[in-house]
Protein backbone atom coordinates (compact mmCIF):
# COMPACT_ATOMS: atom_id res chain seq x y z
CA UNK A 1 0.00 0.00 0.00
CA UNK A 2 1.30 3.42 -0.93
CA UNK A 3 0.15 6.34 1.15
CA UNK A 4 0.31 10.28 0.44
CA UNK A 5 0.11 12.37 3.34
CA UNK A 6 -0.55 16.21 2.81
CA UNK A 7 0.85 18.19 6.06
CA UNK A 8 2.78 15.34 6.48
CA UNK A 9 5.34 17.43 8.13
CA UNK A 10 2.49 18.56 10.92
CA UNK A 11 2.12 16.76 14.41
CA UNK A 12 -0.55 14.57 12.96
CA UNK A 13 1.44 13.85 9.52
CA UNK A 14 4.45 12.83 11.32
CA UNK A 15 2.44 10.42 13.82
CA UNK A 16 1.12 8.94 10.36
CA UNK A 17 4.64 8.50 8.46
CA UNK A 18 5.54 6.18 11.57
CA UNK A 19 1.78 4.38 11.65
CA UNK A 20 2.36 3.54 8.37
CA UNK A 21 6.25 2.89 8.35
CA UNK A 22 5.41 -0.66 6.82
CA UNK A 23 4.19 0.90 3.67
CA UNK A 24 5.05 3.01 0.68
CA UNK A 25 4.64 6.63 2.37
CA UNK A 26 4.52 10.06 0.71
CA UNK A 27 5.03 13.35 2.21
CA UNK A 28 3.36 16.55 0.33
CA UNK A 29 4.42 19.21 2.45
CA UNK A 30 5.63 22.54 1.42
CA UNK A 31 7.80 23.41 -0.21
CA UNK A 32 7.84 20.29 -2.27
CA UNK A 33 4.20 19.85 -2.71
CA UNK A 34 1.79 22.95 -2.27
CA UNK A 35 -2.19 21.85 -2.32
CA UNK A 36 -3.03 25.32 -3.52
CA UNK A 37 -1.32 25.40 -6.90
CA UNK A 38 -3.57 22.98 -8.91
CA UNK A 39 -1.70 21.97 -11.58
CA UNK A 40 1.11 21.44 -8.89
CA UNK A 41 -0.89 19.00 -7.28
CA UNK A 42 -2.42 17.20 -10.15
CA UNK A 43 1.47 16.65 -11.25
CA UNK A 44 2.50 15.78 -7.57
CA UNK A 45 0.12 13.19 -7.29
CA UNK A 46 0.30 11.56 -10.51
CA UNK A 47 4.34 10.88 -10.09
CA UNK A 48 3.15 9.81 -6.74
CA UNK A 49 0.35 7.08 -8.23
CA UNK A 50 -0.41 6.27 -4.68
CA UNK A 51 -3.20 3.96 -3.14
CA UNK A 52 -4.92 6.89 -0.86
CA UNK A 53 -4.26 9.96 0.27
CA UNK A 54 -4.72 10.75 3.74
CA UNK A 55 -5.17 15.20 3.63
CA UNK A 56 -3.71 16.93 7.00
CA UNK A 57 -2.71 19.93 5.31
CA UNK A 58 -4.19 23.16 6.91
CA UNK A 59 -4.05 26.28 8.43
CA UNK A 60 -4.63 24.95 12.20
CA UNK A 61 -3.34 28.40 14.09
CA UNK A 62 -6.99 29.13 15.35
CA UNK A 63 -6.40 32.76 16.21
CA UNK A 64 -4.16 33.18 13.24
CA UNK A 65 -7.08 32.08 11.47
CA UNK A 66 -9.23 35.16 12.36
CA UNK A 67 -6.59 37.77 11.94
CA UNK A 68 -5.33 36.23 8.52
CA UNK A 69 -8.68 34.60 7.48
CA UNK A 70 -7.81 35.02 3.20
CA UNK A 71 -4.95 32.46 3.88
CA UNK A 72 -7.65 30.23 6.01
CA UNK A 73 -10.11 29.98 3.17
CA UNK A 74 -7.40 29.62 0.74
CA UNK A 75 -5.40 26.44 2.75
CA UNK A 76 -8.44 25.15 4.35
CA UNK A 77 -11.67 25.51 2.06
CA UNK A 78 -9.31 25.98 -1.49
CA UNK A 79 -6.69 23.77 -0.67
CA UNK A 80 -9.42 20.68 0.56
CA UNK A 81 -11.17 21.20 -3.06
CA UNK A 82 -7.67 20.96 -4.98
CA UNK A 83 -6.82 17.71 -2.98
CA UNK A 84 -10.43 16.24 -3.67
CA UNK A 85 -10.65 17.04 -7.27
CA UNK A 86 -7.19 15.48 -8.05
CA UNK A 87 -8.25 12.25 -6.10
CA UNK A 88 -11.25 12.21 -8.19
CA UNK A 89 -9.65 12.70 -11.36
CA UNK A 90 -7.12 10.28 -10.89
CA UNK A 91 -9.16 7.40 -8.60
CA UNK A 92 -7.16 7.69 -5.34
CA UNK A 93 -9.18 6.79 -2.21
CA UNK A 94 -9.47 10.12 -0.26
CA UNK A 95 -9.11 10.87 4.29
CA UNK A 96 -9.61 13.82 4.52
CA UNK A 97 -8.74 15.26 8.18
CA UNK A 98 -11.17 17.66 9.71
CA UNK A 99 -12.40 19.04 13.29
CA UNK A 100 -14.77 19.77 16.09
CA UNK A 101 -14.42 23.46 15.50
CA UNK A 102 -17.26 23.17 12.52
CA UNK A 103 -20.06 22.91 15.35
CA UNK A 104 -21.07 25.45 17.75
CA UNK A 105 -20.39 23.98 20.46
CA UNK A 106 -23.64 25.37 21.79
CA UNK A 107 -25.42 21.64 22.51
CA UNK A 108 -25.37 19.87 25.91
CA UNK A 109 -24.70 16.33 24.30
CA UNK A 110 -21.58 15.11 22.22
CA UNK A 111 -22.07 16.00 18.45
CA UNK A 112 -22.80 12.92 16.10
CA UNK A 113 -21.52 12.63 12.80
CA UNK A 114 -25.10 13.74 11.47
CA UNK A 115 -26.17 16.60 13.51
CA UNK A 116 -25.82 20.19 11.86
CA UNK A 117 -22.58 22.29 11.54
CA UNK A 118 -22.66 25.60 12.89
CA UNK A 119 -19.05 26.72 13.26
CA UNK A 120 -18.49 30.07 15.03
CA UNK A 121 -14.42 30.44 14.18
CA UNK A 122 -12.50 31.42 10.68
CA UNK A 123 -11.28 28.42 11.29
CA UNK A 124 -14.02 26.10 11.58
CA UNK A 125 -15.86 27.91 9.31
CA UNK A 126 -12.97 27.61 6.01
CA UNK A 127 -12.19 23.70 7.43
CA UNK A 128 -16.18 23.00 6.91
CA UNK A 129 -16.06 24.69 3.48
CA UNK A 130 -13.28 22.13 3.23
CA UNK A 131 -15.30 19.22 4.18
CA UNK A 132 -17.98 20.42 1.49
CA UNK A 133 -15.77 20.74 -0.92
CA UNK A 134 -14.49 17.23 -0.32
CA UNK A 135 -18.12 16.23 -0.05
CA UNK A 136 -18.73 18.24 -3.84
CA UNK A 137 -15.31 17.02 -5.60
CA UNK A 138 -14.30 13.53 -4.59
CA UNK A 139 -17.68 11.67 -3.59
CA UNK A 140 -15.82 8.60 -2.65
CA UNK A 141 -14.10 9.96 0.59
CA UNK A 142 -13.86 9.51 4.22
CA UNK A 143 -14.04 13.11 6.40
CA UNK A 144 -12.52 11.95 9.99
CA UNK A 145 -13.32 15.00 12.55
CA UNK A 146 -10.62 14.96 15.27
CA UNK A 147 -10.30 17.44 18.51
CA UNK A 148 -8.08 18.17 21.12
CA UNK A 149 -5.35 16.46 19.30
CA UNK A 150 -1.38 15.75 20.78
CA UNK A 151 1.54 13.71 19.98
CA UNK A 152 4.74 13.33 19.13
CA UNK A 153 6.70 17.02 19.52
CA UNK A 154 3.47 18.94 19.19
CA UNK A 155 2.51 21.81 19.62
CA UNK A 156 -0.13 21.17 21.76
CA UNK A 157 -2.10 21.33 25.12
CA UNK A 158 0.03 18.81 26.29
CA UNK A 159 3.46 20.15 25.15
CA UNK A 160 1.78 23.64 26.42
CA UNK A 161 1.32 22.26 30.40
CA UNK A 162 4.89 20.24 30.22
CA UNK A 163 6.92 23.10 29.57
CA UNK A 164 5.03 25.51 32.39
CA UNK A 165 5.28 23.00 34.65
CA UNK A 166 9.06 23.53 33.71
CA UNK A 167 9.35 27.10 33.89
CA UNK A 168 5.41 28.61 34.26
CA UNK A 169 3.86 30.44 37.32
CA UNK A 170 3.75 28.96 41.08
CA UNK A 171 -0.11 28.64 40.19
CA UNK A 172 -1.73 27.79 36.98
CA UNK A 173 -5.38 28.63 36.07
CA UNK A 174 -6.80 26.73 33.61
CA UNK A 175 -10.29 26.85 32.07
CA UNK A 176 -12.97 24.64 33.43
CA UNK A 177 -16.09 25.66 31.36
CA UNK A 178 -14.90 24.00 27.86
CA UNK A 179 -15.16 20.46 27.63
CA UNK A 180 -13.72 17.84 24.97
CA UNK A 181 -11.93 14.58 24.35
CA UNK A 182 -8.04 14.82 24.33
CA UNK A 183 -7.11 12.51 21.86
CA UNK A 184 -3.89 11.58 20.37
CA UNK A 185 -1.98 11.53 17.45
CA UNK A 186 -1.38 7.43 18.07
CA UNK A 187 -5.15 6.62 18.42
CA UNK A 188 -6.23 8.33 15.13
CA UNK A 189 -3.34 6.75 13.47
CA UNK A 190 -4.39 3.45 14.06
CA UNK A 191 -8.01 4.01 13.52
CA UNK A 192 -7.03 5.74 10.33
CA UNK A 193 -5.25 2.16 9.35
CA UNK A 194 -8.67 0.69 10.52
CA UNK A 195 -10.50 2.56 8.06
CA UNK A 196 -8.20 2.21 4.97
CA UNK A 197 -8.59 -1.60 4.96
CA UNK A 198 -12.60 -1.42 4.76
CA UNK A 199 -12.59 0.64 0.89
CA UNK A 200 -16.50 -0.07 1.17
CA UNK A 201 -16.51 2.74 3.69
CA UNK A 202 -17.86 6.45 2.75
CA UNK A 203 -18.72 9.65 4.98
CA UNK A 204 -18.09 11.56 7.45
CA UNK A 205 -16.34 9.60 11.37
CA UNK A 206 -15.62 10.97 14.60
CA UNK A 207 -12.39 9.54 15.85
CA UNK A 208 -11.66 11.52 19.16
CA UNK A 209 -10.92 9.18 22.20
CA UNK A 210 -13.48 8.02 24.51
CA UNK A 211 -14.13 10.19 27.69
CA UNK A 212 -14.49 14.10 28.25
CA UNK A 213 -12.57 16.40 30.15
CA UNK A 214 -12.50 20.10 30.85
CA UNK A 215 -9.58 21.60 30.24
CA UNK A 216 -8.27 22.07 34.04
CA UNK A 217 -9.59 18.12 34.07
CA UNK A 218 -6.97 17.36 31.30
CA UNK A 219 -4.18 19.89 32.84
CA UNK A 220 -4.46 17.72 36.42
CA UNK A 221 -4.03 14.47 34.57
CA UNK A 222 -1.54 15.32 32.77
CA UNK A 223 0.30 16.64 35.76
CA UNK A 224 -0.58 13.89 37.74
CA UNK A 225 0.91 11.35 34.61
CA UNK A 226 4.10 13.01 34.43
CA UNK A 227 4.68 12.87 38.46
CA UNK A 228 4.85 16.79 38.62
CA UNK A 229 3.88 18.69 41.56
CA UNK A 230 2.13 21.89 40.25
CA UNK A 231 -0.81 24.03 41.86
CA UNK A 232 -3.61 24.12 39.17
CA UNK A 233 -6.37 26.30 39.94
CA UNK A 234 -9.87 26.19 37.63
CA UNK A 235 -10.81 29.69 35.56
CA UNK A 236 -13.44 30.64 33.16
CA UNK A 237 -13.65 31.13 29.70
CA UNK A 238 -14.33 35.09 30.21
CA UNK A 239 -10.47 35.25 32.24
CA UNK A 240 -9.30 34.32 29.32
CA UNK A 241 -10.54 36.23 26.17
CA UNK A 242 -8.96 34.82 22.71
CA UNK A 243 -9.53 36.30 19.71
CA UNK A 244 -10.94 32.71 18.12
CA UNK A 245 -13.55 32.08 20.45
CA UNK A 246 -13.57 28.27 21.95
CA UNK A 247 -16.71 25.69 21.40
CA UNK A 248 -17.94 25.05 24.96
CA UNK A 249 -18.55 21.60 24.21
CA UNK A 250 -16.18 19.87 21.72
CA UNK A 251 -17.59 16.16 22.39
CA UNK A 252 -17.81 14.42 19.63
CA UNK A 253 -19.71 10.98 19.61
CA UNK A 254 -19.01 8.30 17.46
CA UNK A 255 -21.82 7.02 15.84
CA UNK A 256 -20.65 5.76 12.99
CA UNK A 257 -17.33 3.70 14.14
CA UNK A 258 -19.94 1.43 16.01
CA UNK A 259 -22.55 1.51 13.22
CA UNK A 260 -19.79 0.10 10.49
CA UNK A 261 -18.47 -2.36 13.23
CA UNK A 262 -15.11 -1.05 14.15
CA UNK A 263 -13.19 -0.75 17.21
CA UNK A 264 -14.04 1.84 19.68
CA UNK A 265 -11.43 4.52 20.26
CA UNK A 266 -9.03 4.40 23.46
CA UNK A 267 -10.12 5.80 26.50
CA UNK A 268 -8.13 9.14 26.98
CA UNK A 269 -6.17 8.44 30.08
CA UNK A 270 -4.81 5.19 28.66
CA UNK A 271 -3.56 7.24 25.19
CA UNK A 272 -2.26 9.74 27.55
CA UNK A 273 -0.32 7.57 29.46
CA UNK A 274 0.89 5.94 26.11
CA UNK A 275 2.31 9.34 24.92
CA UNK A 276 3.66 10.00 28.12
CA UNK A 277 6.08 6.14 28.37
CA UNK A 278 6.86 7.26 24.68
CA UNK A 279 8.32 10.77 25.48
CA UNK A 280 9.95 8.58 28.67
CA UNK A 281 11.61 6.32 26.24
N1 LIG B 1 -3.99 20.17 16.15
C1 LIG B 1 -5.24 19.99 16.60
O1 LIG B 1 -5.55 20.15 17.81
C2 LIG B 1 -6.33 19.58 15.64
C3 LIG B 1 -7.62 19.39 16.14
C4 LIG B 1 -8.64 19.03 15.26
C5 LIG B 1 -8.36 18.85 13.91
N2 LIG B 1 -7.10 19.06 13.45
C6 LIG B 1 -6.87 18.86 12.01
O2 LIG B 1 -5.91 17.82 11.85
C7 LIG B 1 -5.10 18.06 10.70
C8 LIG B 1 -3.64 17.96 11.09
O3 LIG B 1 -3.38 18.87 12.15
P1 LIG B 1 -1.91 19.12 12.71
O4 LIG B 1 -2.05 19.64 14.09
O5 LIG B 1 -1.03 17.94 12.42
O6 LIG B 1 -1.45 20.35 11.77
P2 LIG B 1 -0.04 21.02 11.61
O7 LIG B 1 0.93 20.46 12.60
O8 LIG B 1 -0.28 22.50 11.57
O9 LIG B 1 0.43 20.50 10.17
C9 LIG B 1 -0.09 21.02 8.98
C10 LIG B 1 0.97 20.86 7.93
O10 LIG B 1 0.45 21.35 6.68
C11 LIG B 1 1.47 22.10 6.06
N3 LIG B 1 0.94 23.01 5.07
C12 LIG B 1 0.49 24.28 5.26
N4 LIG B 1 0.14 24.83 4.08
C13 LIG B 1 0.36 23.89 3.13
C14 LIG B 1 0.20 23.88 1.71
N5 LIG B 1 -0.26 24.95 1.05
N6 LIG B 1 0.51 22.75 1.04
C15 LIG B 1 1.02 21.67 1.69
N7 LIG B 1 1.19 21.63 3.04
C16 LIG B 1 0.87 22.74 3.75
C17 LIG B 1 2.12 22.82 7.23
O11 LIG B 1 3.36 23.40 6.84
P3 LIG B 1 3.87 24.73 7.61
O12 LIG B 1 4.11 24.32 9.03
O13 LIG B 1 5.10 25.10 6.86
O14 LIG B 1 2.77 25.75 7.49
C18 LIG B 1 2.24 21.68 8.23
O15 LIG B 1 3.40 20.92 8.01
C19 LIG B 1 -5.52 19.43 10.18
O16 LIG B 1 -6.39 19.23 9.08
C20 LIG B 1 -6.26 20.07 11.33
O17 LIG B 1 -7.25 20.98 10.87
C21 LIG B 1 -6.08 19.41 14.28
Amino acid sequence: MKILITGGKGMLGGTLQREFSDCEVVVADLPECDITDPAGFERFLAAARPDAVIHCAAMTAVDRCESEPELAWRLNAFGSGVVAAACRRQAVRLIAISTDYVFSGDLDRPYHEFDTPGARTVYGITKFAGEEQVRRFCPEHLICRISWLYGGNGPSFVHTMLKLADSGPEVLKVVSDQIGNPTSTNAVARQLRLLLARPELNGTFHLTCEGEASWYEFACEIFRQAGVTRRVEPCTTAEFPRPAPRPANSRLEKRMLRWCGLPPMPDWHDALAEFMRERRA
